[in-house]
């Protein structure tokens, strides 16, 4: 059968078709070396300091979506029937600036400027869905920027300033989003798409059904979806991962279903398009959503991709656990689906065949009675790796815990319940007794490592603590007023 052999996108206000693009050219690297776009910054290479920001428009649920992602950890192939848009598109006409960039001038918001680009894609990015934020609208757009000259206050003075320079109904992406959604209507491509040379392939399968087919066709290929984790692969450690399958534009696996008793979520969804159905669901999940890397990066990441790649320290599998969640796997023999705590068998070994993919989460929605918590412990608040998270969901019947879900990320080689702590719960009151038991129990169930984010004392010493902080944050609704010394870490 022969596929498309070309990527088709728009960059700025122009069209591009590219044949034999590689799979592991980042669209950094393109920017910046085969366009000679070069206000886009390299910084890190590693999707952590934002200087590579840009915009991507791409089609969702009919409608065009703008989102800032990181150039340096996405690959240009994954980005076939998109809109890029760069720091160069938003000067005017005779040079005038864009109404961020008046902002930021204005506003002392730039020192070095290298950081600059970043920051003011960011601001553009929040500036047209919010054009008068709130506090916390302007930190969360600024999560994946990092400047080490300003101090941030005059970056945030501007970030409030903008819609003094200009209103967003007025700019390009806006005025001509009509025009813009009929041009990437156009190039949507027809069938499977196979470019790239032989030793760096890349290929975008038309369906999930056809996944399983180029999965089975190819056993060892990489899935790539968001990038977040295997653009580090390439940009850090240059590893070969040809052939590379991107899924990142399949439709069939973005649904995000509610039914009355579980929400599911495809795995291809972003942490960003799943964000308002997961708060809704599961209102204690929703600051700590916030608190999963960056907004660059939560447009980009999926929660197939934290799951599927068995981090022991990846922030959604401890709390989906907790919560009783399922994980469905799906090859050219059907679909199977089992608890995601059976998923993980032990440090960088998963329940996964190599012809399999997977395909969504199942997330049973809170009983009666149901107590649910999550926490993480890092040592930034934005942008970082846990050092310790926690899921816990606890049921509560006349003031007796009929069932205790205790799970923890960076206690052990996977993400891991604690079955003791769990065991002292269970069928005793909800009282300040039986958690201190818990808490203890909580060092026969880990062993944790000492590595450069924790030592194994101070995780374990946070682990029985956040389970005390749980109590205590939950004690006034069981009518308890026990008090609980909180254990400070040697
Ligand atoms: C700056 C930065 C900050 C980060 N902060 C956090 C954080 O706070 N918390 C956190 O948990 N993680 C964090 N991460 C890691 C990363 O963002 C997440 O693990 C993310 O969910 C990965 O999803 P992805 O779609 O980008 O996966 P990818 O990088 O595309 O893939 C990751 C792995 O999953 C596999 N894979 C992807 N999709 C599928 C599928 N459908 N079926 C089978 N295999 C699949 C890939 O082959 C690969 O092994 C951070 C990363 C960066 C760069
Ligand atoms: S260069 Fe730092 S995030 Fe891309
Ligand atoms: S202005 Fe220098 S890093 Fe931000």
């Amino acid at each position: 059968m022969t596929h498309q052999t070309a990527i088709r996108f728009l960059l700025n206000g122009e069209e591009k078709t590219l044949t034999d693009v590689k799979a592991t050219q980042t669209l950094l690297d393109y920017l910046r070396i085969e366009q000679r776009l070069t206000g886009t910054k390299e910084g890190c290479a590693e999707g952590d300091c934002g200087a590579c920001t840009v915009l991507v428009g791409r089609l969702y649920n009919g409608a065009l979506r703008y989102e800032t992602v990181n150039a340096c950890i996405r690959f240009l192939a994954s980005l076939n029937g998109c809109h890029i848009v760069t720091i160069e598109h938003l000067s005017g006409p005779n040079g005038r600036l864009h109404p961020v960039q008046e902002a930021m001038v204005e506003h002392h918001g730039s020192q070095c400027g290298f950081c600059t680009p970043g920051f003011v894609m960011s601001l553009y990015a929040l500036w047209m869905e919010k054009p008068e934020p709130t506090e916390t609208e302007v930190e969360t757009a600024l999560q994946g920027n990092l400047c080490r000259c300003t101090g941030y206050e005059p970056i945030i003075k501007a970030a409030f300033a903008v819609n003094e320079y200009g209103t967003p109904a007025h700019d390009y992406l806006n005025a001509e989003r009509e025009n813009l959604l009929a041009q990437l209507s156009a190039i949507q491509p027809e069938g499977r798409i196979e470019t790239g040379p032989a030793d760096d392939r890349a290929i975008l399968p038309h369906s999930a059904e056809d996944l399983a087919q180029v999965l089975a066709d190819n056993p060892k290929a990489t899935i790539v979806a968001g990038s977040t984790d295997v653009g580090l692969w390439v940009t850090k450690f240059m590893r070969p991962i040809s052939p590379v399958v991107f899924v990142n534009h399949l439709e069939d696996l973005k649904a995000i279903e509610t039914s009355e008793d579980a929400l599911t979520i495809g795995a291809g969804v972003t942490y960003s398009e799943c964000e308002a159905a997961i708060s809704a669901a599961f209102p204690h999940l929703e600051e700590y959503w916030n608190r999963i890397a960056g907004w660059q990066v939560r447009n980009m990441g999926t929660i197939g991709g934290n799951i599927a790649n068995g981090s022991p320290i990846g922030d959604t599998p401890p709390v989906l656990i907790s919560l009783g969640a399922e994980v469905t796997l799906q090859s050219t023999k059907g679909q199977r689906t089992l608890p995601l705590e059976a998923f993980f068998i032990d440090y960088g070994k998963q329940d996964r065949a190599q012809e399999e993919f997977v395909a969504s989460i199942r997330i049973p929605l809170p009983s009666e009675g149901q107590i649910d918590a999550a926490y993480k412990v890092s040592k930034r608040r934005d942008e970082d790796i846990s050092a310790v998270a926690a899921g816990f969901s606890v049921v509560v019947e006349n003031g007796k815990i009929t069932s205790a879900n205790l799970a923890f990320g960076g206690m052990a080689a996977t993400p891991k319940r604690a079955a003791k702590a769990e065991a002292a719960l269970v069928g005793n009151r909800w009282c300040s007794e039986a958690f201190e038991h818990a808490a203890d129990a909580i060092a026969e169930d880990f062993t944790p490592l000492s590595d450069w984010r924790a030592s194994a004392d101070y995780r374990a010493c946070v682990a029985g603590n956040l389970l005390r902080r749980f109590y205590l944050e939950h004690d006034n609704s069981q009518g308890s007023d026990a008090d609980m010394p909180v254990r400070l870490a040697v």
